[in-house]
């Protein structure tokens, strides 16, 4: 989505070559950084000017005054923004040839009707806003249309929204526990009227499904980019054909998911029934001064092989049925090495209030708590006797408890019960660390619980259902904090359950309070959010969450770094309330139907949308 990029320490920035221009229009992080207004008007030339030769971050001029990393994060986040900002599109042929120009194609048929569409309902329009459909679909490109229509036929899967004639069929043969598919179904309902003919196979299940071998994805992604073609108008077909007869079966093949030059690539599995915890102390790979800086590396579990004793998805998840041939497969959510589609995720459609929120927000950002608060059960896999520490919840709740923190400190957490370690003190340079205070200081600025200990196999006694004998040491069951309440804290962490998290957009929308996350998921929402300007972002070992709250909470994030959580906090919600709503997700979904449809037709190389260029 982006091209700038932060480059390791003030030795990788360059000095600025660059002009001035009006400086008060980007003046956006307030008197009290009064400099990095200046900062603002230097990459915003350069960025006009040369996209993407900027390949590092110019500071040499301000890093006196932002000395934190986080602050330099923050304010490479809003240049970041104001430059993808710059791409947007206002008018259909502006729209239209900003679409030709980074997928290499013609817009899908009927690509006015869609426009149209977002102009009515205002929506923000960037054409990198939609990448994420291009990285799942292009690999179908080299699949024969006909094999794409058979591998996502009605017949050949369980759960299937299917257009026929304008009108949206649902068909469910199986179990669908979380109720996804009438969600799913209602959307492409409204939408129905606009789409060709399709059928999308959809996962209704809490893991993502496809794992083809990285060789095979890569080769179709080079042969896609190869074969894109952008036909003379006069050759361009502008109706789909519609969907003919289809039949036939999908098969299995051998599998690597990861890419040769990564880190994960053939590491042999870990022994997570024997080993102690291994997690890193120092700076996570790809870290700027150890947070978080690229928000796609940072999810890619190929760059971070410790994950995989880390992370309960890895470990034991709760239900898994996968395949490692390409077949279409629509979910809400994926690692980076599955092959699924995204589209928004059934939770995000409802109106449940545990996951969509009241709406009514939080209060002022002033009237909040200083705090940290955090409720959930202890899901992100079946945790077990003899494999819980190596769960990713059980050890955010542990990281995040002032009191085992310090028994930590003082070397009295039982070995047996601890699931992380702290932060190297050469790397995350802390007081609170140095002095052996981290616990008892975290004591006073979290509130972060279990609410069920989701114990394998269940105790017997219904009374003592939420307990677990080899978990009980070392956490306590709380009570649940709905939602809305928890918006009165200023810091609310989300992390990954079973799968990705449904509570984000909800937060994000609602609370007004800094949200702090932590996934190894991809979305549909992945390339219009900006780590560090709408959330902040949180490693997946969460050996930064110290650092985090230090620079937010700490001794100087009472003054001028509370001011930069609430700036985060509101840009957040008026992000989101800009380009995660329903009608968003609707655009979403429907250009990715227009993109699908087209795969599985078989003249898709001359169909297209070409009005604009006919003069029309
Ligand atoms: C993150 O890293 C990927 C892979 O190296 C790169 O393609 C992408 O542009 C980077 N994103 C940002 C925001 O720097
Ligand atoms: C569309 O917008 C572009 C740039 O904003 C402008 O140059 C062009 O004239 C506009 N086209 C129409 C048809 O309004
Ligand atoms: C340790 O550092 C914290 C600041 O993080 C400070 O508040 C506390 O007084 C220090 N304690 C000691 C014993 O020096
Ligand atoms: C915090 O840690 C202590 C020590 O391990 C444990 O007794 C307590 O139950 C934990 N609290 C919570 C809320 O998990």
């Amino acid at each position: 989505m982006t091209t700038a990029k932060l480059t390791g320490k003030s030795a990788g920035f360059g000095r600025p070559r660059l002009s001035t221009k009006s400086t008060l229009k980007y003046l956006i992080l307030g008197t009290f950084l009064a400099c990095t207004a200046v900062y603002f008007v230097y990459v915003n030339d350069a960025l006009a000017g040369k996209v993407d030769q900027i390949r590092s971050f110019h500071t040499a001029s301000i890093s006196h005054n932002l000395e934190k990393p986080i602050e330099k994060l923050i304010v490479h986040a809003q240049a970041e923004q104001t430059r993808l900002l710059s791409r947007q599109s206002h008018n259909l042929s502006t729209a239209a040839e900003r679409y030709r120009e980074r997928r290499g194609r013609h817009p899908p048929p009927n690509f006015n009707a869609w426009y149209d569409y977002a102009q009515k309902y205002d929506a923000i329009l960037v054409e990198d806003f939609f990448d994420r459909i291009y990285d799942d679909l292009n690999p179908f490109w080299t699949l024969e249309p006909r094999e794409v229509r058979r591998l996502s036929a009605p017949w050949a899967h369980e759960h299937v929204i299917s257009v026929r004639n304008h009108k949206a069929i649902l068909k469910t043969t199986s179990r669908d526990p979380m109720r996804r598919m009438p969600q799913w179904h209602r959307l492409i309902e409204e939408l129905a009227q606009w789409l060709p003919d399709v059928d999308l196979p959809m996962n209704v299940m809490d893991e993502s499904r496809l794992l083809v071998p990285w060789e095979e994805i890569n080769r179709m992604v080079q042969e896609e980019t190869a074969g894109r073609l952008v036909a003379p108008p006069s050759e361009v077909r502008t109706q789909y054909t519609g969907l003919p007869v289809i039949d036939s079966e999908p098969q299995d093949e051998p599998l690597e998911t990861c890419p040769p030059d990564s880190p994960s690539r053939n590491t042999p599995p870990v022994d997570i029934y024997h080993d102690s915890v291994k997690m890193p102390t120092v700076y996570p790979v790809h870290s700027f001064e150890g947070y978080v800086q690229n928000w796609t590396l940072s999810k890619d579990s190929c760059q971070h092989p410790h994950l995989r004793s880390l992370h309960g998805a890895f470990i034991e998840p709760v239900s898994i049925s996968t395949t490692q041939s390409l077949i279409p497969l629509f979910g809400g959510y994926k690692l980076s090495q599955n092959n699924d589609i995204l589209i928004p995720p059934a939770m995000y459609l409802t109106t449940d209030e545990l996951y969509a929120g009241r709406g009514d927000g939080g209060p002022e950002w002033t009237q909040k708590r200083g705090d940290v608060v955090w409720r959930g059960v202890a899901s992100g896999g079946r945790n077990k006797a003899e494999t819980w520490t190596h769960f990713h919840r059980h050890r955010f709740v542990q990281m995040l408890n002032g009191t085992a923190v310090h028994d930590f400190e003082t070397a009295s957490l039982a070995a047996e019960g601890t699931t992380f370690k702290l932060p190297s003190q050469d790397h995350y340079s802390l007081m609170s660390l140095r002095n052996g205070s981290l616990g008892g200081w975290l004591s006073t600025v979290t509130d972060v619980a279990f609410t069920n200990l989701e114990c394998f196999p269940l105790p017997p006694m219904p009374a003592d259902q939420h307990l677990c004998g080899y978990t009980n040491p070392y956490f306590a069951v709380r009570t649940q904090i709905p939602m809305h309440a928890q918006y009165h804290s200023k810091y609310l962490p989300d992390v990954d359950g079973n799968s990705y998290s449904g509570r984000f957009r909800a937060f994000l929308r609602d609370s007004g309070s800094v949200v702090l996350k932590a996934t190894l998921y991809n979305e549909w929402h992945d390339s219009r959010l900006m780590p560090w300007l709408h959330f902040v972002p949180v490693d997946n070992t969460f050996i930064d969450i110290f650092g985090v709250l230090d620079f937010f909470l700490g001794a100087e994030g009472n003054g001028v770094h509370d001011k930069l959580a609430e700036r985060i906090a509101r840009e957040g919600r008026v992000w989101a309330g800009k380009v995660l709503r329903r009608e968003d997700m609707a655009l979403y979904t429907w250009r990715l139907v227009l993109e699908f449809a087209r795969l599985c037709d078989d003249r898709r190389d001359v169909l297209g949308w070409v009005n604009d260029l006919n003069n029309e």
